[in-house]
């Protein structure tokens, strides 16, 4: 085997998981989930074939933006654990072989942060400049504005002490000046004592807003996310940097380091993701094949992380007004459903009205793209949204464990799961075990073979005309291996005939059901699609049995 595919670059092709412990798992009987029940459920996790948590933030809070709120970077929230209870916690999933990084939001602290609230006790005090006042704030732009609904600037007067203060969120989220050194100094601490904890790296919050702060005549705004990747690597090899970087392809570039790869290991594709749900709603391969031709190469070493849903709203703000209407037309029309003008705080599943055919296709979709796939917790079940919370909340309901929904011995929890066809006694993990035709079962087998394929991730990769609209075919190509992947995105049947160059006399062995196909002498093929069909075909020369033409057996 090749050195390049060793575990070196883990993140190459992690399957990262996210999720939020208030709501994965209570522990303690009191209704909030917490680092004991988490800890319980590392086997499942395990079993899922998932190789890196992702955390969300997990610090002390006052809770108004659901933990992104942070009164305290050093600990743990009390409703959570201790930090006991965490140690305990990583001890296990590294044990069970899992990596675990953890939201970093230092763009803005809490408004109850003793840091803020010392810095807005006078001019004078000296941590003012740990955050951004100004006399005469600059006139606002609507763009600016993350969160239309609550917020009209992002500027907030601050009666004490006669300025203004810059929140790029919610005005009880202050922005800290990252331009300062010794704000910087203190965020490197933060990473360096999570690391200490055992953590891989962090998923950064907002690092367009985290970085804008930063007078670029003082000092280079992208040397900072340069200095924290060096920081890390020199603490812990091999920790990373996943940042939420929601910019077209053509400013997200910086955000790797240009050329160099020095600053986030893995950027999230938000534009193969938004077009993905457009192809979704059209039926059709054009705009993600159009996103995947436009999309960038990561410098060597980074990666792009791939996702269809989040813990936030699915955010179509990169589409143009009349695809954005589109996709709520197809996937969420009532008001209730839309958020901020530009979202949707709903799960894929009742997106998809349920279709198990076409969620299992869109998974497969997402896992065959080529990048790093990460998951929301529950969307290994087919979770759905509960309207009936707040705002984003709607999606970041109690996971659900068994038919009378398991998260929590307590009859009042955090957040309540929904009614009806995707309630607990519809959708949880207990049943689908047992379902070898199960979502979750479907999952286990999509983690499994895109480990077996580091050609999709680590590849180079091609969009394929198959000259049918609905079809999204796309190969990857890996040091002579080669894995195709058909996607049919429509309900009815479909026959195509692909061209590969390359792979002529080859056989293709279909890695999801049974069955080889073969490449004839000038190259062609004929592929069949069921409605909303999949296939994942690994290519080897017919005198090589496909398992040895993986790029893992060179
Ligand atoms: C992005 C996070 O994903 C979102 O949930 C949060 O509200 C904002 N950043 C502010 O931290």
């Amino acid at each position: 085997m090749r050195l390049t595919y060793t575990s070196d670059l883990w993140w190459k092709n992690a399957v990262v998981y996210c999720l939020d412990v208030e709501t994965f798992k209570d522990g303690n009987g009191d209704g909030v989930g917490d680092f004991r029940g988490l800890t319980q459920q590392i086997d499942y996790l395990a079993g899922l074939g998932v190789t890196c948590l992702w955390l969300m933030p997990f610090f002390p809070t006052p809770n108004r933006d659901d933990g992104y709120d942070i009164t305290d970077f050093y600990s743990i929230d009390p409703r959570l654990g201790t930090l006991g209870d965490f140690v305990e916690f990583m001890r296990t999933a590294h044990d069970r072989g899992l990596r675990v990084i953890a939201d970093l939001v230092v763009n803005h602290t809490s408004d109850r942060h003793p840091w803020f609230k010392e810095s807005r006790r006078s001019k004078d005090s000296p941590m003012r400049d740990w955050y951004v006042w100004s006399d005469k704030p600059e006139p606002d732009d609507p763009e600016q504005v993350v969160f239309p609904d609550k917020e009209n600037s992002v500027w907030q007067y601050d009666k004490g002490s006669g300025q203004y203060y810059l929140h790029s969120f919610y005005r009880h989220q202050p922005d800290l000046n990252v331009g300062n050194p010794e704000v910087r100094d203190e965020i490197t601490r933060i990473l360096g004592f999570w690391m200490e904890l055992g953590l891989a790296g962090f998923r950064v919050d907002a690092v367009p807003f985290l970085i804008e702060n930063v007078d670029p005549e003082l000092a280079d705004p992208h040397e900072f996310l340069a200095d924290l990747r060096a920081f890390m690597t020199r603490r812990k090899g091999g920790s990373i940097l996943l940042g939420e970087v929601n910019l077209p392809y053509r400013d997200l570039l910086r955000f790797f380091g240009e050329g160099l790869g020095d600053q986030l290991t893995m950027c999230f594709d938000f534009i193969g993701m938004q077009n993905s749900w457009l192809s979704l709603a059209r039926n059709s391969a054009r705009p993600l094949m159009n996103a995947l031709k436009d999309r960038p190469r990561a410098p060597k070493d980074c990666q792009w992380a791939m996702f269809l849903r989040n813990h936030d709203e699915l955010t179509l703000d990169k589409l143009t007004e009349e695809e954005r209407q589109e996709i709520f037309e197809a996937f969420g029309p009532r008001k209730d459903m839309q958020i901020f003008g530009r979202g949707l705080r709903r799960r894929l599943p009742t997106m998809l009205g349920g279709d198990l055919r076409r969620v299992k296709m869109a998974y497969s979709l997402l896992f065959s793209l080529p990048g790093t796939p990460v998951i929301f917790y529950g969307e290994e079940i087919g979770m759905g949204e509960n309207l009936d919370e707040e705002g984003r909340l709607a999606v970041r309901i109690p996971m659900q464990w068994s038919e009378d929904g398991g998260f929590s011995q307590s009859p009042d929890t955090v957040r309540e799961v929904p009614e009806g066809s995707f309630a607990p006694d519809r959708v949880n993990v207990a049943d689908q075990r047992r379902d070898t035709d199960s979502l979750l079962r479907w999952f286990q087998l999509l983690i499994e073979r895109y480990r077996e394929c580091p050609e999709l991730a680590w590849g180079q990769y091609t969009v394929l005309d198959a000259g049918d609209d609905a079809i999204f075919v796309h190969r990857c190509d890996a040091d002579g291996a080669t894995v195709v992947v058909a996607h049919n995105l429509c309900d009815t049947a479909r026959d195509v005939e692909l061209r590969l160059d390359g792979l002529e006399h080859c056989d293709l062995t279909d890695l999801l059901v049974d069955g080889t196909l073969k490449v004839s002498a000038d190259g062609t093929v004929k592929l069949a699609l069921d409605p909303h069909g999949c296939r994942w075909l690994r290519a080897s020369p017919p005198e090589l049995p496909p398992e040895d033409a993986s790029v893992m057996s060179q």
